[in-house]
């Protein structure tokens, strides 16, 4: 199964999401079984790490997402993952964009869909805010993450 997390700069809440992910599949002895990475619907950062704030942040609870380089998501995503998850509504209609036939709206969701013990409907970018709100889209990955897991490995 190929997991695939998008948000628009590909800097900051997909590669946390991608290295919280990765985590919890590795800890579970999932790792041949899930595959996963992010992308971004946006090009401007292409071939950065992520954003240092983050990197920090991700540090600071655990994460190392120091290996991550940002990319551009393709049509050929749309083909090759099983599952597209979408951090805000306009990463998800920006994803829909791409699929200009229609034909895989089904493995295209929101992130928060699988977020069950916080009220969220979206996973908000936190590039204009602060440490606070880092922490927040970290909360928010984590608890969609541990769903995510259960609702994966129940597909394989
Ligand atoms: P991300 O955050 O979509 O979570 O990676 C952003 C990164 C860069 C920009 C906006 C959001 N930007 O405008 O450059």
């Amino acid at each position: 199964m190929k997991v695939l997390f998008v948000c628009l700069g590909n800097i900051c809440r997909s590669p946390a999401a991608e290295g919280i992910f990765r985590s919890k599949v590795l800890e579970n002895g999932l790792g041949d079984n899930i595959e996963m990475d992010s992308a971004g619907t946006a090009g401007y950062h292409i071939g950065e790490m992520a954003d240092s704030r983050m990197i920090k942040h991700c540090k600071e609870r655990g994460y190392d997402i120091t290996p991550h380089r940002a990319r551009q998501l393709s049509q050929k995503d749309l083909i090759e993952y099983d599952l597209i998850l979408a951090m805000d509504r306009s990463n998800y209609s920006n994803i829909l964009r791409l699929d200009k036939n229609s034909e895989f709206g089904g493995k295209i969701k929101m992130m928060t869909d699988f977020v069950s013990s916080m009220r969220a409907s979206e996973v908000p970018d936190p590039y204009y805010d602060g440490p606070k709100e880092f922490h927040f889209v970290i909360d928010l990955l984590e608890d969609g993450s541990n769903n995510l897991l259960k609702y994966v490995s129940e597909r394989l």
